[in-house]
């Protein structure tokens, strides 16, 4: 491109002007190629000028590209015959289209023919030589030249449907006001470089062109609920909260159920609500004085609570299982935090997956994803959770949200959180939150004036709204659809 741009700028150096057309044919090159340079050209400012036109032209049909290339049908007729003539009827089998060229050759008078020779038909050679001007004047069209072609000769060609009529769009090229055959490369990018040193001052930066169309980015595709995730997650982000570390699918029950004042009793502890772990059955590190005040609490009580009065068993505690929810991470934080002397205030979240052994169905699966939020502070009260759950769903575009009493073991006073849903026309519950109880914070070594509010809401439940999910087996599990993953638009919340 660039070779052929320069030899534009040549050929204009030494002449006034020229069609584009005449152009690609003295320099024996594609129409269209010159066609590109003079628009590259044009993109430069006003090195030449362009005058376009159009012109009616003709192009060469299937058949005209053969007989351009390989002669016309009357042509290829006389050179079949040899010198002692041939039998019509092995003639017509020898050469393709033999009728027509017979019979032009006939009309031309370029061949004869013996109807009483023996044997039948024969066909002889009459001219001696011959001139195949069909074939040379479609060359010519071929390259777009009617040099010495008739109108007689073109319609002769168009009813033999050699040639075809186009419209041919043409430039005619001369020098512009800038005029140089010395073109300096455009720049397509400023690059930090240039800003530094100053030298874009002197570059010439190509122009935008808005009409290109982008390139399809060859990427992967998030899936829905990571979508959906990073949406949650950026909203956490902005309000100041850091993200727990959520990567171990696998906890102890101590962690699950025990460091959250969950008693051992306690029917979600049932192999009927969660699922344990067979190997390894049983976790062994744990901060022992601290499992020590976990059991205290449990068994007899303290910090001004009774306890649950029951025997604690450290087996229980030591079972593995899948986690059923992510307040076993928010536990295991909230100690870590209690550990830093003095203590300092944190706003913690996560989104992760979570365990239970539910029965399944369009809305429920055994795994699902918790978004959770916790905030640990000196002297938070209820409504620093009402005034921060609101915050957190303002910020997802869901307004007037409701609170109603509720029981969680490790939180008191618990709300589930609703709010009104348009389509549904009633208040859906949308997610449960509650402030940690002293039994559950105190143990973990956390000063007596600190509290913490936290909530928890599902992945799945938003996802499945936001892009018209009806079964969540289709969302996520076997019988996802890659394709649904590959169409779905990017997530954007109305915030
Ligand atoms: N863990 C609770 C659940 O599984 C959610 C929750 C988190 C509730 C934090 C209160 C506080 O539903």
């Amino acid at each position: 491109m660039a070779d052929i741009v320069e030899s534009v700028l040549q050929y204009l150096d030494k002449n006034e002007s020229v069609d584009s057309v005449d152009l690609a044919m003295t320099l024996k090159v594609d129409h269209q190629k010159i066609v590109g340079a003079v628009k590259s050209l044009q993109c430069l400012g006003d090195i030449i000028k362009a005058d376009q036109k159009t012109n009616k032209s003709y192009e060469l049909t299937d058949e005209g590209r053969q007989v351009a290339a390989k002669g016309s049908h009357e042509a290829l007729v006389y050179q079949a015959i040899p010198q002692e003539g041939i039998p019509q009827a092995e003639l017509m089998k020898l050469v393709p289209n033999a009728k027509i060229g017979f019979s032009k050759a006939m009309q031309a008078g370029w061949i004869r023919m013996d109807k009483a020779a023996e044997g039948g038909p024969r066909v002889f050679k009459k001219a001696d030589f011959i001139k195949d001007t069909i074939q040379e004047c479609l060359k010519k069209i071929e390259n777009l030249s009617l040099d010495g072609i008739s109108d007689k000769d073109t319609n002769d060609f168009k009813k033999r449907k050699l040639i075809q009529e186009i419209k041919l769009t043409s430039f005619i090229i001369s020098k512009g006001e800038n005029f140089t055959c010395s073109i300096s490369k455009q720049e397509v990018e400023l690059t930090p470089e240039m800003i530094s040193k100053g030298t874009w001052k002197e570059k010439s930066f190509k122009e935008y062109n808005f009409n290109s169309l982008g390139v399809m980015p060859p990427c992967g595709h998030l899936h829905p609920l990571l979508k959906v995730r990073a949406e949650y997650r950026q909203i956490f982000l902005e309000m100041g909260f850091t993200e727990m570390p959520t990567n171990n699918f696998i906890e102890s029950s101590f962690w699950n159920f025990d460091s959250l004042f969950q008693p051992q009793q306690h029917p979600a502890r049932d192999a009927h609500d969660t699922f344990f772990i067979s190997d390894p059955a049983s976790a062994h590190e744990f901060p022992m004085d601290y499992l020590e005040r976990v059991k205290q609490v449990h068994s007899k009580g303290g910090y001004g609570s009774q306890g649950y009065g029951y025997d604690w068993s450290l087996d229980e505690a030591k079972k593995n299982l899948l986690r059923t929810h992510t307040t076993a991470v928010t536990a295991r934080m909230l100690y870590k935090a209690a550990q830093q002397k003095p203590f300092k205030p944190v706003k913690y979240f996560s989104i992760d997956r979570v365990f239970r052994n539910e029965n399944l169905d369009d809305t429920h699966l055994a795994e699902f994803h918790q978004i959770e939020g916790v905030v640990a502070d000196y002297g938070l009260t209820l409504g620093d959770l009402i005034g921060t759950i609101n915050a957190f769903f303002m910020k997802l575009g869901i307004k007037n949200i409701k609170f109603k009493p509720a029981y969680n073991p490790y939180t008191e006073p618990s709300m589930e959180v609703f709010s009104y849903h348009e389509g549904l026309k009633k208040l859906v519950e949308i997610g449960n939150s509650g402030i940690f109880r002293p039994e559950m914070l105190l143990p973990m070594g956390l000063p007596e004036n600190v509290t913490a509010i936290a909530w928890g809401l599902s992945l799945e439940r938003p996802t499945m709204i936001k892009y018209k999910v009806q079964n969540i087996r289709d969302l996520i599990g076997p019988k996802v659809d890659l394709q649904m993953v590959y169409d779905n638009p990017v997530c954007r919340l109305d915030k």
